[in-house]
C-alpha cells in the first residue's frame, strides 16, 4: 500500500468527470487500498479516486468508526430533506465552508467482490457520500458553498 499525493483545487483533473470501472481487478483493489491509506494518512473521512489523479468512479469513506466503505460506481438513488453544514476537503487545504446537502440518501455501489450493494445513510455519512460522489463529476464543495472560512480541522 502507498500513500498517494492528493491533488489540490486548481488542478484540472479535479474538474473532470470520472469514468465507470468496467472490471474489478488487482489494479482496482490496490487503488482502493491506496485511497484508504491516503485518507487515513491525511486525516480525511473520505477520498475520491480523482483526488489522487485516477479518473475512475471510486470513493472510500470512513466517518470515524473505522468502518470503511469502498464504493465502486456509486450512484445516489434517493435524496430527502435538506441540511446545511460545514465541510472541508483534502483537495481544498485552506478553507471550510457551509454547503446545503440532502439529509438522507440512498445509494447503490459495487463492492470489491463485485456485488451490488444498497446503503441508506443520514447525518455525516450522508453528507460524506454526497461530497465524495460530487468529486466523480468534477464538483468541489467550494463550487456549492454558501460561505467559506479559513480552515479549521474538519476534512471530508
Ligand atoms: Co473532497
Amino acid at each position: 500500500m502507498s500513500v498517494m499525493k492528493v491533488l489540490v483545487a486548481g488542478n484540472p483533473l479535479l474538474k473532470e468527470v470520472s469514468k465507470p470501472v468496467e472490471k474489478i481487478d488487482k489494479r482496482i483493489t490496490r487503488l482502493l487500498k491506496n485511497m484508504t491509506e491516503t485518507m487515513y494518512a491525511e486525516n480525511g473521512i473520505g477520498l475520491a479516486a480523482p483526488q489522487i489523479g485516477e479518473l475512475k468512479r471510486m470513493v472510500v469513506i470512513d466517518i470515524g468508526d473505522h468502518v470503511v466503505y469502498e464504493m465502486i460506481n456509486p450512484v445516489i438513488t434517493k435524496k430527502e430533506g435538506s441540511v446545511v453544514g460545514s465541510e472541508g476537503c483534502l483537495s481544498v487545504p485552506d478553507f471550510t465552508g457551509d454547503v446545503e446537502r440532502a439529509e438522507y440518501v440512498e445509494c447503490e455501489f459495487t463492492n470489491r467482490q463485485g456485488e451490488r450493494m444498497f446503503l441508506q445513510a443520514q447525518g455525516l455519512l450522508a453528507i460524506a457520500i454526497q461530497h465524495e460522489l460530487d468529486h466523480l463529476d468534477g464538483i468541489l464543495f467550494i463550487d456549492k458553498a454558501v460561505s467559506l472560512v479559513p480552515r479549521q480541522d474538519e476534512q471530508v
